[in-house]
């Protein structure tokens, strides 16, 4: 189905099952225990052997030798994958670091050996009895080094990433009221519950892997990549993934090395990287510097802004791009966006929650702060003052599908009580707490990609869904079997979501906040396939029937949906040219109150608030667990989360879950999430987008701004620890 219509129907308004809040239909599996994670299907294939990943010890260099003779001979040892004994397996177009294989070595704990044995105890014990020498390189450690030598990013297109509209330079030195300021944010670690794990069997040429992986389709390319094969002979298979946030929409050394190994030793491997490599081994959100340049006119209208970003990547491509959402903030006539990469000697950056736009927010919408505060204006009428209108700013051929974002920050104020806020700083304390409220804005892009699903009537009453979409803990199951039920007039308990295997139909996968409109939007697709061919078979039009309780009706004829029999039918959405002509974006108003205490500097969140723009909302439980988990992870980035970076050695010193911090309950103690009521005509024939990324779009903001609000004292380098204020 090409969906074309930019209005169209209201196809889904008396909705019964769609947009009900509806309790997670996997739930009962994963709160007993009884889901089975990939490293966790013991049954799937007999005689698993463990492997146990070495990573090099050094960041840069070579290889000179390995001997692992003691290690062969250790108890259990069945068989041990060395990089000096592979050739490089390459590196999939998707990742920016080699995985695996030959003498060289581009990034600390990058994967160097495997070590199978019969159990976990005996593949570790054995690892730690290979001794490898290295020649170690020097390397570029220290990304503030390399700003002033850093190229232009290429953006998707090829072409240098800045955009420049109007003249910047000449509006900011005329304007009244300037700001010029640079902000610093951290790399940060996806610290996923559940680790990259895999199992891998061989049948004969044929690879099966049991793996945790957001990204079917374009994993399983990625593995015939990197080994050479036929993509037809592969198989992943991922139901349940244990969190991802985009650090497993890759390949990792995880699912190649326990394919190598399995191949190595004739036996199904089992490999779940340990903790401590994740940080180093997998990949990370890496650190940005901004710089923002604001111009205003003394009743706050922006005459001119400037928003430039540096990172860094060990490719010296594919940096983080902070800049990326002032292309749709803030009216401005004259503009400035640029976004410079430099090559650095780090692990691999990829990919994390809101690439780009998460630590943008943290610069944009503080420096908006900062220009309200100079200005002497109300930072929430700043920002409506400056709304784009129905255009893009500086795009007159692209429109906002549909942007509330006024709408929010209204709404929020409200429910906030935002009227309390003192906007001179230090002013409200209670005993030796110093109290702030802030806010930021948020967005983030709501995309849509071509998703293909299968459904079966299985005769018994019961539908199938087959697809190879994940369910990454945000809920796809529930919001595939909802748009199952509804569009075929069953019950939701009638439906089964059979999801993450490669066999089935290609979706979206999960990443960039599109899975949840694009996989229910081919879902729906192939349900409306699926009534046509009932239509054929009992002889009706399947399009003008009414599919409602189990039941197919039309005109006053009726029929059992059971009368159909055994039918399936596939089919996939995919998107006319006519969505060129829109930008589609979710919104949100953010909010934060903290306590700062006045002689520790330590800050405590009280309470956040989102107020979230992004159509219609599929399972409204599930979208505040989407929102209220990315708050959260915004609140890690404004207050704690921060890889530390050793720069004589090159690599991140905190890589387990002792010394990398994140938010634990204590730290949140109130959150609340509030979506509008809207409809998005261009996204999807759902009308629905994802929220999975917007919620961390502006929280971390709002809470710094907070701290401001309650100190007086602004840091613009994240994370804002106590050390900072003192
Ligand atoms: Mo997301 S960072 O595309 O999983």
């Amino acid at each position: 189905m090409e969906f074309n219509a930019p209005a169209g129907p209201n196809l889904f308004d008396k909705a019964r099952i769609v947009g009900k809040p509806t309790p997670r239909i996997e739930g009962p599996l994963k709160t007993t225990g009884t889901a089975p994670y990939a490293y966790e299907r013991h049954d799937v294939v007999p005689d698993q052997a463990y492997g146990y990943i070495v990573g090099s010890a050094i960041a840069k260099g070579r290889i000179l030798s390995m001997d692992s003779a003691q290690a062969q001979a250790a108890p259990g040892v069945l068989g041990i994958v060395t990089a000096l004994g592979t050739p490089p397996v390459g590196k999939p177009a998707t990742n920016n670091a080699p995985l695996f294989g030959g003498p060289d070595v581009a990034h600390y704990h990058q994967a160097i050996a495997c070590v199978v044995a019969e159990t976990f105890e005996q593949a570790r014990a054995a690892a730690g009895l290979i001794r490898t020498r290295y020649e170690r390189a020097g390397g570029r450690h220290d990304l503030e080094a390399l700003v002033p030598g850093a190229p232009l990013a290429k953006g998707r297109d090829g072409r240098p990433d800045q955009r420049a509209i109007g003249d910047f330079a000449a509006a900011f030195a005329a304007a009244p009221v300037k700001l010029d300021a640079t902000y610093h944010t951290s790399d940060e670690s996806h610290a996923m519950m559940e680790p990259h794990a895999t199992i891998a069997a061989w049948q004969g040429d044929r690879l099966t892997l049991w793996t945790s992986n957001q990204m079917i389709a374009w994993s399983k390319a990625a593995m015939a990549e990197v080994l050479a094969m036929d993509p037809a002979k592969i198989r992943l298979d991922s139901p349940y993934v244990g969190g991802g946030f985009g650090g497993k929409l890759f390949v990792r050394a995880d699912a190649v090395l326990a394919a190598l190994a399995a191949r190595k030793v004739g036996r199904p491997v089992k490999v779940a990287l340990q903790r401590p490599l994740m940080p180093n081994n997998t990949t990370h959100r890496p650190a940005t510097i901004q710089r923002i340049r604001i111009g205003a006119e003394k009743d706050g209208r922006i005459v001119a802004i400037a928003h430039e970003n540096w990172s860094g990547n060990i490719g010296g491509e594919d940096g983080e791009n902070g800049s990326a959402q002032t292309a749709r903030m803030y009216a401005a006539p004259n503009r400035l966006t640029a976004n410079y990469t430099a090559q650095i000697d780090l692990p691999e950056g990829n990919a994390m929650r809101a690439p780009g736009e998460a630590p943008g927010h943290l610069a944009l919408e503080v420096a908006i702060d900062e220009l309200a505060d100079r200005l002497g204006i109300d930072p929430i009428a700043l920002r409506i003052l400056n709304e784009p209108q129905s255009q893009v700013p500086g795009m007159p051929e692209r429109r906002f599908s549909d942007r509330n974002l006024v709408r929010c920050l209204r709404e929020g104020a409200d429910r906030f009580d935002w009227a309390r806020r003192q906007a001179r700083p230090g002013q409200m304390r209670e005993r030796q707490w110093l109290i702030g409220m802030g806010v930021a804005a948020g967005y983030r892009g709501g995309p849509a990609t071509r998703s293909a699903a299968r459904v079966r009537l299985d005769g018994k009453g019961g539908l199938v869904v087959e697809t190879d979409m994940t369910d990454i803990g945000t809920g796809s199951y529930t919001i595939i079997a909802q748009t199952a039920a509804e569009t075929m007039g069953v019950p939701l308990a009638a439906v089964s979501v059979v999801l993450g295997d490669s066999d089935h139909p290609v979706s979206s996968g999960s990443g960039g906040q599109w899975g949840a409109a694009s996989a229910t939007a081919g879902v729906y697709a192939a349900c409306v396939s699926l009534r046509r061919k009932i239509g054929e078979r009992l002889g009706f039009d399947g399009d003008a029937a009414t599919f409602a309780d189990g039941r197919i009706a039309l005109g006053k004829r009726t029929l059992s949906l059971g009368d159909a029999g055994i039918l399936s039918a596939e089919d996939s959405i995919s998107f006319g040219p006519f969505k060129r002509e829109y930008d589609v974006g979710t919104y949100a108003g953010h909010f934060a109150e903290v306590a700062v205490h006045a002689y520790t500097g330590e800050t405590r969140i009280r309470r956040m608030l989102a107020v979230c723009d992004a159509g219609r909302i599929l399972n409204p439980l599930s979208a505040r667990s989407q929102v209220i988990g990315a708050m959260v992870m915004a609140a890690g980035a404004a207050l704690m989360e921060e890889l530390a970076v050793d720069k004589r050695f090159g690599f991140f010193v905190n890589h387990d879950l002792a010394g990398y911090e994140v938010p634990v309950h204590a730290d949140i103690p109130h959150q609340e999430c509030i979506f509008l009521d809207t409809l998005d005509p261009v996204i999807s024939p759902l009308k629905a987008k994802g929220v999975g990324e917007l919620g961390i779009c502006g929280p971390g903001a709002a809470i710094a701004n907070a701290v401001y609000n309650a100190t007086g004292i602004r840091v613009r380098d994240y994370p804002l620890t106590l050390d900072k204020y003192l």
